[in-house]
C-alpha cells in the first residue's frame, strides 16, 4: 500500500472525510478548522491547556531527546560543550549558530564586555527596594526597566539593532544580578571588571569587598562556566514560550526578557532547587532515606529534583552537575547534604515506584548544594539560572522575529461561563450571604 505523509480523519458527527497534511510529525491544527458540522459553526480546535502536546514554533536552536537523555545545541552534545567550552563561546554559538573562530570568539568577547556597566540611575532603582527585597523580583523589575534607557530596542525588526540588544542583555545581566545580590547585603555595588572572564567578573562584583583587585578561584570560576553552560537553553520550557508569547507583540526584548525572568522566579521553573535544598535539609540525615522514600511513595510529598516533563531517563545536566560538585567541593569543603543526595539517588534508582514511573534525576537535584556549598543564598539560586539563559532567550527571540509563520500569540479558549442574560440594577439583585465566597469561591 502507497504510503501518504497524511492523517485522514472522520467526523461521526457528520460523516464526512478529511485528509490532513503531516509535516515534520505534525499536523496544523489550523487546518481542523475547516471540520464543521454547519456553516456557521467556527470549525474544530485543539484543546491542550498546558501545551503539554503542541509545537508552537519550529526552531533550529536545541535539540532534547527525552527518552534517551540527550540534550545539543546547535547540534553539540551538552556533554562535549562543558567540558571544552565556556559560556560566552557557548552563548555565540547559541545565539550565532555556529561555534566562533578565535577573532569571532575575541569580538565577540569585547562586545559583550563593553556592555556589562548600566547606567547609574539603575543603582538609585536598586537603592528604592525594601530592605528584604527578593533578588529575582529585582531582576524582574531592572531588566523591564532597561527598555526605558534603550528606546532604539523598539526596532525589532533591524538586524543592528537586535545584534546590540543581545549583547547588552548578555553583558548587562551579571550586573544586574550582582547589584541585587549587593543590594539584599546593604554592601556598597561593585562595578565590572572588564580583565576578568564572564564568570570571574560575576564572581568579583559579588564578592569583593576592600581589595583592590578580586582574584577568583579558578575552580570556582570554572564550575560556573559548566553551570552557565547547562543553563543557556532548553527549548520550548514555560519562560522561554513566555519570552515568545511577550515578544510576539512586538514588544521590545527587555521588556519580554522581564517576562521571561517573571516566569523563571516561579517555584515549578526556577525555585525547584531551593526546594530540593529544603527537602534535603528536613532529611537531615542519610539513615533517614528510607523513610523520606516510603513517604513520597505513598503521595506525602515528592521527591523534590526526580522527575521531568520531558526527560525520561537521566537528565544529562544532572549527570555533569554530580560530577561539578566535587571539584567544587575541593575548594570549599563538602556540603553535607551531598550525602542524603546520593543516598537518595541510591535508593530511587533501585525501586520500582521510580523506575516503572522512569523518574530520574533532574538539573536541579544537585545545583542548589553546588551554589549553596559556594555561599550562595537559595534567593538567589533563580538569578544564577536567569544570567545564562538570556543568551538562550535572545537566540529563541531573533529565530522568532525573523520567522514569517509567527504571529502575535493568541490561543483560543473553550467558553464554559453563563449564557446570555439581562443586567440586573444593584438593588434588584438578591442580597447575597456576608461570607465573602458566598458569590465566588475561587478568588
Ligand atoms: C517535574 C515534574 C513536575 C514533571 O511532572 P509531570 O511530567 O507532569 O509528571 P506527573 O506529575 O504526571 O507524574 C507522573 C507520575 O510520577 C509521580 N511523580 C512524578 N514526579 C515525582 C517525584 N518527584 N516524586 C515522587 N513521585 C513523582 C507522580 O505522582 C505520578 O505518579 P502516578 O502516575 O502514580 O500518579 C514532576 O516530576 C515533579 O513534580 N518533580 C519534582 C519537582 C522538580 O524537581 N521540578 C523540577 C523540574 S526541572
Amino acid at each position: 500500500m502507497a504510503t501518504r505523509e497524511t492523517l485522514t480523519v472522520t467526523d461521526n458527527r457528520t460523516g464526512k472525510q478529511y485528509e490532513l497534511p503531516i509535516e515534520n510529525g505534525a499536523i496544523r491544527t489550523a487546518d481542523l478548522r475547516q471540520i464543521k458540522v454547519s456553516p456557521d459553526d467556527s470549525g474544530l480546535m485543539g484543546y491542550d491547556p498546558a501545551l503539554t502536546n503542541s509545537a508552537t514554533c519550529k526552531s533550529k536552536i536545541t535539540f532534547i531527546d527525552g527518552d534517551k537523555g540527550i540534550l545539543r545545541y546547535r547540534g553539540y552534545p551538552i556533554e562535549e560543550l562543558a567540558a571544552k567550552s565556556n559560556y560566552l563561546e557557548t552563548a555565540y554559538l547559541i545565539v550565532k549558530g555556529e561555534l566562533p573562530d578565535e577573532r569571532h570568539l575575541e569580538m565577540w568577547k569585547y562586545n559583550i564586555t563593553i556592555h556589562s556597566m548600566v547606567h547609574e540611575n539603575i543603582k538609585k532603582f536598586m537603592d528604592g527596594f525594601r530592605y528584604d527585597a527578593h533578588p529575582m523580583g529585582m531582576l524582574v523589575g531592572t531588566v523591564g526597566a532597561l527598555s526605558t534607557f534603550y528606546p532604539d530596542a523598539a526596532n525589532i525588526n533591524d538586524l543592528e539593532s537586535r545584534r546590540l540588544q543581545t549583547r547588552r542583555l548578555i553583558g548587562k545581566l551579571p550586573t544586574l544580578a550582582a547589584f541585587a545580590y549587593r543590594r539584599t547585603l546593604g554592601l556598597p555595588y561593585v562595578y565590572p571588571d572588564n580583565d576578568l572572564s564572564y564568570t570571574g567578573n560575576f564572581l568579583s562584583m559579588l564578592l569583593k569587598m576592600t581589595e583592590l583587585k578580586y582574584q577568583p578561584n579558578p575552580a570556582l570560576e570554572r564550575a560556573l562556566e559548566v553551570l552557565f553552560i547547562l543553563h543557556a537553553d532548553h527549548e520550548q520550557n514555560c519562560s522561554t514560550n513566555a519570552l515568545r508569547a511577550v515578544a510576539s507583540s512586538q514588544v521590545d526584548p527587555y521588556s519580554a526578557v522581564a517576562g521571561a525572568v517573571a516566569a523563571l522566579y516561579g517555584p515549578l521553573h526556577g525555585g525547584a532547587n531551593e526546594a530540593v535544598i529544603r527537602m534535603l535539609t528536613e532529611i537531615g540525615s542519610k539513615e533517614r532515606v528510607p523513610e523520606a522514600i516510603k513517604k513520597f511513595k505513598a503521595g506525602e510529598g515528592r521527591l523534590m529534583g526526580f522527575g521531568h516533563r520531558v526527560y525520561k531517563n537521566y537528565d544529562p545536566r544532572a549527570k555533569i552537575i554530580k560530577q561539578t560538585a566535587y571539584e567544587v567541593f575541593e575548594v570549599t569543603g563538602k556540603n553535607p547534604l551531598i550525602d542524603i543526595a546520593l543516598e537518595l539517588e541510591r535508593i530511587a534508582l533501585e525501586d520500582d515506584y521510580f523506575v516503572s514511573r522512569k523518574l530520574y534525576p533532574n538539573v536541579d537535584f544537585y545545583s542548589g548544594i553546588i551554589y549553596q556549598a559556594m555561599g550562595f543564598p537559595v534567593t538567589m539560586f533563580p538569578v544564577l539560572f536567569a544570567i545564562p539563559r538570556t543568551s538562550g532567550w535572545m537566540a529563541q527571540w531573533a529565530e522568532m522575529v525573523r520567522d514569517p509563520e509567527q504571529k502575535i500569540v493568541r490561543p483560543r479558549q473553550i467558553f464554559i461561563g453563563e449564557a446570555p442574560r439581562a443586567y440586573i440594577p444593584i438593588a434588584q439583585r438578591p442580597a447575597p450571604s456576608m461570607r465573602e465566597d458566598a458569590v465566588s469561591p475561587e478568588i
